[in-house]
């Protein structure tokens, strides 16, 4: 069953492949308007994208397991996504995820049963100045600790 697009989204689509000498170079945005759609990646939208651009399903799977930003399972309302790269590791990020994971009570790839956290470690964010640093949704936050993760937890309704 193809999933439903907005009027919106549609247009946004359409004017994306646009920009592009081949439909198949729009994959990328158009995989993140779908996502914003749904909030996911569901196999039917992966499906549904692979056949608005004339391309194998396996491609549009492909990206999809490749690149962290895109996801194919549900996510909480804040991603909470934990850089676990050279820097931040140095600067105990390691520890941030175990207090993460007693804290929320959840492992890695998970979500809390009230659907309001993922939690999941990433490579680098590209702001190892600020190291230990996560990403929550678009947000990013530096030089954690545990009593920063706890203010900044506390401060998502
Ligand atoms: S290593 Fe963590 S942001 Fe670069």
């Amino acid at each position: 069953m193809s999933p439903e697009f907005s009027e919106q989204t549609k247009k946004k689509i359409k004017e994306v492949i646009s920009r592009y000498p081949r439909m198949e170079a729009s994959l990328l945005p158009v995989l993140h308007l779908t996502q914003q759609e749904f909030g996911y990646l569901p196999e039917e939208a992966e499906r549904a994208v692979a056949k608005m651009l004339r391309i194998k399903p396996v491609r549009v799977r492909e990206a999809v397991t490749f690149y962290t930003m895109l996801h194919s399972q549900k996510k909480g309302k804040y991603h909470i996504q934990v850089c676990s790269n050279l820097t931040c590791s140095i600067l105990g990020a390691e520890k941030l995820i175990d207090y993460l994971r007693n804290k929320l009570k959840i492992e890695p790839g998970e979500t809390t049963a009230d659907s309001k956290f993922t939690l999941s470690t990433v490579e680098c964010l590209g702001a190892c100045e600020a190291a230990p640093c996560m990403q929550i949704n678009f947000d990013y936050y530096g030089n954690l600790d545990k009593k920063r993760i706890d203010s900044i937890l506390e401060s998502l309704d």
